[in-house]
């Protein structure tokens, strides 16, 4: 069992412990984004292949120790040690390679996604589980499915990154302070997604007051596109993942209902059910508390009934 070192927490306050399967780059920024944040004192970083998670872990404490944080993060190749975790991340499978689409990964990320939520559900069945392996969707729905958890505890991490790059562009593109910008971005984690300008804003006033029709579909179709250009140049996407899945574990631990698009399996909601795709949510210490139901007009739910159609195809395709 990887035993952590334990520090004095008060007694009134809640004990979290994360868990994050998968040890490569997104992995790794993930536990150090979530570290930084004083998400809590212990992070467990586990993964098959030996070595690579104690390293990783080491290389942060290292860091940490720098900056005098207290938390503790380990490295793990046993499932048995996440047992107790609250948050459990499944950055787990195959990365996206210049040229594949994130459905490229379908086949090969299925039976991986499958056998980690076994053990999950084996080892950590009160956790809520956030799916981040492509494609996205289709992983969270496995998730759902094979875990028999209440959908409550299943968010998927895809529109939050997205939006990250829509408001990029829209700083760009207004030169107004990233900290001014509400983007937000529903839909499949693909290449249906859905950037809606008409609910994004700079300090609430609309995008349209500031810029054109025209370049407005410019920077939607840039956010759609952008990862394949970051995974052209450096081979991968790391630090936005990375710090996207910290911000909605944030949402949990600090109870900060905060409204994050999140795939999650909806049951009626926006006329769609027996799917997982991203929509936004209330997230707090419960997981999904409260599904948003945007009023979208025609352009906007033709694209999202699209998203949700390449989403079930996909899910047809994969025995669960
Ligand atoms: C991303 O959007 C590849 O899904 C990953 O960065």
């Amino acid at each position: 069992m990887a035993n952590f070192i334990r520090f004095n927490k008060s007694e009134s306050m809640n004990f979290f412990m994360i868990t994050i399967i998968g040890s490569g780059k997104v992995g790794g920024d993930a536990a150090l984004f979530s570290a930084l944040k004083k998400l809590d004192d212990q992070i467990l970083l586990l993964d098959v292949a030996e070595g690579l998670p104690q390293g990783e872990a080491m290389d942060i404490n290292h860091m940490l120790s720098e900056q005098g944080i207290d938390v503790e993060v380990k490295g793990s190749n046993n499932f048995a040690d996440m047992k107790g975790s609250n948050v459990v991340v499944v950055v787990a499978g195959s990365g996206r390679k210049p040229g594949m689409t994130r459905m490229d990964l379908l086949k090969i990320n299925a039976s991986i996604v499958k056998s980690v939520v076994e053990n999950i559900k084996k080892h950590a069945d009160n956790s809520m589980i956030i799916p981040v392996t492509n494609p996205l969707d289709p992983m969270a729905y496995i998730t759902y499915k094979v875990s028999g958890f209440d959908r409550s505890r299943i968010f998927g991490m895809g529109g939050m990154l997205d939006l990250s790059r829509f408001r990029q562009f829209i700083h760009e593109a207004t030169g107004h302070s990233r900290d001014s910008i509400r983007a937000l971005v529903i839909g499949e984690h693909g290449e249906n997604m859905l950037p809606l300008p008409r609910f994004s804003s700079v300090s609430g006033i609309p995008l349209s007051s500031f810029l054109p029709k025209e370049k407005l579909d410019e920077l939607v179709q840039n956010t759609k596109q952008v990862a394949a250009r970051v995974i052209e140049l450096k081979g991968a996407t790391v630090h936005a993942p990375g710090n996207a899945i910290s911000a909605i574990i944030e949402s949990v631990v600090r109870d900060r209902k905060q409204v994050i698009p999140v795939a999650t399996y909806l049951d009626g909601e926006y006329g769609h059910s027996e799917v997982t795709i991203g929509v936004p949510a209330i997230i707090g210490k419960k997981g999904v508390e409260k599904i948003i139901e945007l009023d979208l007009n025609e352009e906007e739910r033709q694209g999202f009934n699209k998203a949700v159609k390449s989403v079930k195809d996909a899910i047809s395709g994969i025995e669960i």
